[in-house]
């Protein structure tokens, strides 16, 4: 790794999840928020290890996933020249479910860009990186790992069918114009799959900020397209939940944005 802000980054990524949250991997209670999704203790307490390490490296402070929407919309307002955003377990469900697929996902974002992102795999030791104009990284191998399918016929879709419009949904479970489909419950972990070409392909139909902030880097240093379902750049910002569309190519991305936009998905 030639930065050594990125190896700072990745090293404090992994030392909260071997500190904080795997010794809880299979014993953290489940707790509700309003919206109705889960989190647990050991959300907050990674969240709170990321908020106390990450500004020692760069010191600008940090939005994360579980504080409330007014801080974190104070926040983003107050640091546009600087400001970590975190999703200290992404992919909670899997984690409370005692399933292994979940990861740290860290952005550090200037101007409603990421400048650094790094997604970590606590399960695999993976760790996902990359700084803006540099390319992309798998502990040190250059992404994608793969050459990506030529046609979307052959593509492996990550499709994860959270807030997909009816249409495109019915139009997706029944005329799939992929070879196969997958959904990991993890959509930092997703992007990078698609950086690493182990997907070709990608839908969500509506994320928060810090689900793509640091995975969206990783994927286009690596030389992915993506945009939102109506083909605009990506919102970069907290409170809203925005449709991502994401192709490991060009080539698959204009493929995958036309079908969809012809089932149902503009
Ligand atoms: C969730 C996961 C999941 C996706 C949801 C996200 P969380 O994040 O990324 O795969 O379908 O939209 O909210 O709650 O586990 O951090
Ligand atoms: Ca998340
Ligand atoms: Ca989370």
């Amino acid at each position: 790794m030639n930065s050594s802000i990125l190896t700072q980054i990745v090293d404090t990524a992994r030392s909260v999840a071997r500190e904080v949250i795997m010794p809880q991997f299979l014993t953290a209670k489940r707790n509700q928020k309003d919206d109705g999704s889960l989190f647990t203790v050991v959300d907050l307490a990674a969240q709170e290890a990321l908020i106390e390490r990450l500004p020692r490296i760069i010191d600008r402070p940090v939005l994360g996933e579980e504080m409330p929407e007014s801080l974190q919309l104070r926040l983003w307002h107050e640091s546009d020249d600087g400001l970590w955003c975190i999703d200290p377990i992404d992919g909670t469900t899997n984690f409370v479910n005692g399933i292994p697929f979940f990861g740290v996902a860290i952005a550090y974002i200037e101007r409603g860009e990421t400048h650094y992102g790094v997604v970590y795999n606590p399960m695999t030791d993976e760790a996902f990186y990359a700084e803006r104009g540099s390319g992309a990284f798998l502990n040190g191998a250059a992404l994608p790992l793969r050459t990506p399918a030529k046609h979307l016929l052959d593509a492996v879709a990550g499709v994860d069918f959270k807030r997909i419009p009816k249409t495109l949904g019915d139009a997706l479970a029944t005329q799939s114009p992929f070879y196969s489909q997958r959904n990991f419950g993890s959509s930092a972990l997703e992007w990078c799959f698609v950086a690493a070409a182990r997907l070709d392909v990608y839908l969500h139909g509506g994320q928060m900020l810090w689900d793509f902030a640091a995975g969206s880097l990783i994927a286009t240093e690596a030389g992915a397209c993506c945009s939102m379902l109506d083909g605009e750049a990506l919102d970069m910002s907290p409170g809203r939940k925005t449709p991502v569309v994401v192709g490991a190519s060009t080539s698959l991305y204009r493929e995958w944005m036309d079908w969809l936009g012809a089932h149902g998905g503009r």
